[in-house]
């Protein structure tokens, strides 16, 4: 049977994790991050040596399709679920600005993103998923993987205020963080996700679209949350 979804899209540092993370607890839904799963065919692509100037989409969607993907839940001192690759936990590896990177690399093509669907899709039914419901999270969750969705929400706040929380969050995990090298990151990032012609990132018609960059994340869990009251 299929279950209720909710849909979290926007750009990386619009704060789509940390509203997603306190979405799923209160409501006892699954996650779906699937920027975890762009990551982690953009590392084995990057792995395997796939990601030259010329990329072969044919032996790229061979590979993804090779991959064993797995959702677990989140280990008590991460804020990301846990994610498994042939068995081997890559949650953390996957995390960095190079894998996003790649990630945005190998998620342009049609034939990668194809082989991607069915995981995602069989997030939302019952056998694919334990608990009450789907929080998805990604670029198009609402416009192409989940299009019946319940309730769409699609997050934006400037480059300048997402790559400030990026920098805080990594000067808080003990890493070195440079604003303007995380800022041309970014807007490059951006720039490759919203203009490719596979599934661009944008919101569906039917989305609610909130600005983070001058509210916190409690304001904007409390907006989304009245959403999904009203909503039943
Ligand atoms: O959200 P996150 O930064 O983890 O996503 C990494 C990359 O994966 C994005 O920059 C984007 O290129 C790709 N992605 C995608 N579609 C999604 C989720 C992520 O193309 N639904």
């Amino acid at each position: 049977a299929s279950l209720p979804v909710i849909t979290i899209d926007g750009s990386s540092g619009a704060g789509k994790g940390t509203l997603t993370a306190r979405l799923a607890k209160l409501l006892d839904y699954q996650i779906l991050d699937s920027g975890a799963v762009y990551r982690i065919v953009g590392l084995a692509a990057h792995q395997a040596g796939l990601l030259t100037d010329n990329i072969d989409e044919t032996a790229l969607a061979d590979l993804t399709q090779s991959l064993k993907i797995e959702f677990a839940a989140a280990k008590a001192d991460s804020e990301h679920v846990t994610v498994l690759v042939n068995a081997n936990d890559v949650s953390e590896v996957i995390r960095t600005e190079e894998v996003g990177n790649f990630a945005s690399k190998v998620a342009v093509f049609p034939k990668v993103r194809q082989a991607l669907l069915e995981l995602q899709k069989n997030m939302a039914t019952s056998q694919g998923n334990p608990k009450k419901g789907l929080i998805a999270d990604g670029r198009d969750m609402g416009t192409v993987v989940f299009p019946d969705a319940t309730l769409k929400v699609y997050l934006v706040a400037s480059s300048e205020a997402r790559a400030a929380r990026r920098v805080s969050q990594l000067t808080h995990a003990g890493k070195q963080a440079d604003f303007d090298e995380i800022l041309a990151q970014i807007i490059a990032r951006d720039e490759r996700d919203s203009t490719r012609s596979a599934s661009p990132a944008k919101a569906a018609d039917d989305a609610i679209v909130i600005d983070s960059s001058a509210i916190d994340a409690e304001q904007v869990f409390n907006q989304v949350w009245q959403l999904c009251v009203e909503r039943g």
